[in-house]
């Protein structure tokens, strides 16, 4: 019991930044806001909006993408608040263990592979329809065989059907693409990542400016045409309509579709120990990129629809295709291009983070430390925790169905959200004193209207997610029962008694000057 509610003590958590096997401190506030953009811009922009907005919310779906800008707002707020106070990898791995516990830790940090191993699958599919899309231009076609999942979620049945083929080949390829530039090394991924982020803003521009001469006003009526809520409990709607699968439709259902788009921001928070001066800059990166990305969804979306009828958007490659279908082929064939580019680095920090979770995890004795922990000699990269990741992904994205991948991390992230937020309220109390160089602004309202709003969003996903997220938090408990729990270091700092020279469980030590801190 002693042990599951056992808080990492701050202190010691800023004295294993200052020792040695860290990784290296290379970004500033424009890498980490570029690290911040290349995340989120991707597969849910380029190829979910397209779901959303036909099946979900319509025209609407401006409003979908202010919900799920505002619930990330919120979780960000708090997000930026946890980083500056603990800046090292793990994001909202590290600070529930310094706050709620080891066990909830554990549970984050498990609900953090599915959000991220799970999105870096997601998001492998949608570079595939794109990728796809665009040799089509060019007359080049894949084999129906080795181009898609080999099943599907027919949202109108509710059940899983055969798409004939075998296996997505581009998106495994694209994943063991980026594993092999992730084990050579960070600040090589960053150089890429910026290149990247560039085009796809200028991508994303190309589509807002001239799409907006082929706007429609006519399209956007009816505005909501699944209505504005879409809330369901355990598949029993309780706020506006049904969809023919049983599935909550609506602006708020579709909010919660395309929260995907907006995931990738709290990534910054898992590099805050490659960050020159992460107190200032974690929280710059996370707020500037959500905000720049929350204007530029808005916009898009609200293009797309006015040029196409929500109901003729395509739902593979829905922002190209849209410019082909007013006679623009030219364009079409760009942002498909830039939209490739874009999700490689949607890709490529996913996976970067999902390693840096792994280590922060490794590094606690909760996952096999020789393994998850081995920083490579030459790299200075968690290189085994890289290619693990790798296999997992490719593995997940070759076999797997976009829609089905997509809500699961959706579910993920919403859950880890909330137990963030709910962090800051309980670490506001317990620890007022800690140093916090960035504060949320109006605590306790930002992280209870985070958790109301998160929440909202999780019970507008179907329900068969709740109960994916509970399977798999079933497995992760299984494992900590049997591994971490006996493994962690904590577990050896409470039997040798090291534990009670930094008064766990009473006081965190107010944040001491570091060379992380300084
Ligand atoms: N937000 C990221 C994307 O849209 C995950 O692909």
């Amino acid at each position: 019991m002693k042990q599951i509610f056992a808080k990492k003590p701050l202190k010691v958590l800023l004295d294993e930044v200052v020792s040695e096997n860290r990784l290296r401190r290379v970004l500033g506030p424009v890498g980490l806001t570029s690290l911040g953009v290349g995340a989120i811009i991707g597969t849910g922009i380029f190829v979910l909006t397209g779901v959303a907005a036909h099946d979900k919310s319509g025209p609407a779906i401006v409003l979908s993408f202010v919900v799920s800008g505002i619930a990330c707002v919120f979780a960000a707020l708090c997000y930026a608040e946890f980083a500056s106070m603990v800046p090292v990898a793990g994001s909202a791995y590290t600070y529930a263990y310094a706050t709620l516990g080891e066990l909830f830790a554990w549970i984050i940090g498990w609900d953090l592979i599915l959000e991220y191993a799970v999105a870096s699958a997601t998001v492998a599919h949608g570079w595939s329809h794109y990728f796809q899309d665009f040799i089509s231009i060019i007359g080049i076609k894949f084999g129906h065989v080795i181009s898609n999942a080999p099943f599907d979620f027919n949202p109108v049945t509710g059940h899983l059907s055969s798409t004939g083929s075998v296996l997505d080949l581009p998106a495994i390829l694209i994943t063991i693409l980026i594993t092999i530039i992730l084990v050579k090394g960070i600040k090589e991924s960053a150089g890429v990542n910026s290149a990247i982020v560039i085009t796809k803003l200028a991508i994303v521009l190309l589509v807002i400016i001239l799409g907006a001469f082929y706007i429609n006003p006519a399209n956007w009526h009816p505005f909501a045409p699944f209505g504005y809520s879409g809330l369901s409990f355990f598949g029993r709607t309780i706020l506006g309509q049904t969809g023919p699968g049983g599935a909550p439709v609506g602006v708020l259902a579709g909010a919660a579709i395309i929260f995907f788009a907006y995931i990738g921001f709290d990534s910054v928070s898992t590099h805050a120990e490659e960050a020159k001066n992460p107190q200032r800059d974690v929280p710059i990166g996370i707020i500037t990129s959500l905000i720049l990305c929350t204007i530029l969804y808005i916009a898009v979306s609200g293009v797309l629809t006015g040029m196409v009828p929500y109901n003729k958007l395509d739902i593979n490659a829905p922002v190209s295709n849209a410019f082909g279908q007013v006679g623009l082929v030219w364009a079409q064939f760009l942002i498909s291009l830039g939209a490739v580019a874009g999700i490689t680095s949607v890709l490529l920090v996913m996976m970067l983070s999902q390693a840096r979770i792994f280590l922060a995890m490794a590094r606690d004795g909760l996952m096999p430390t020789k393994f998850f922990g081995d920083i490579h000699e030459k790299f200075r990269t968690p290189w085994k925790s890289t290619i693990l990741t790798g296999v997992f992904v490719s593995v997940l994205a070759g076999f797997l169905p976009l829609r089905v991948l997509a809500d699961l991390v959706n579910i993920g992230t919403l859950f880890a959200f909330v137990i963030v937020c709910a962090a800051v309220l309980i670490m506001r109390k317990t620890h007022p004193e800690a140093k916090r160089p960035f504060r949320a602004p109006f605590v306790p309202l930002t992280p209870i209207l985070g958790i109301i709003i998160s929440g909202l969003l999780m019970f507008s996903l179907p329900e068969e997610n709740w109960y994916r997220l509970f399977g798999w938090l079933i497995i992760g408990l299984v494992i900590y029962y049997f591994y971490g729990r006996k493994h962690s270091i904590m577990h050896k700092m409470i039997e040798s008694g090291e534990i009670e020279k930094y008064e766990i469980n009473k006081a965190v030590s107010p944040v001491v000057e570091t060379d992380a801190t300084k």
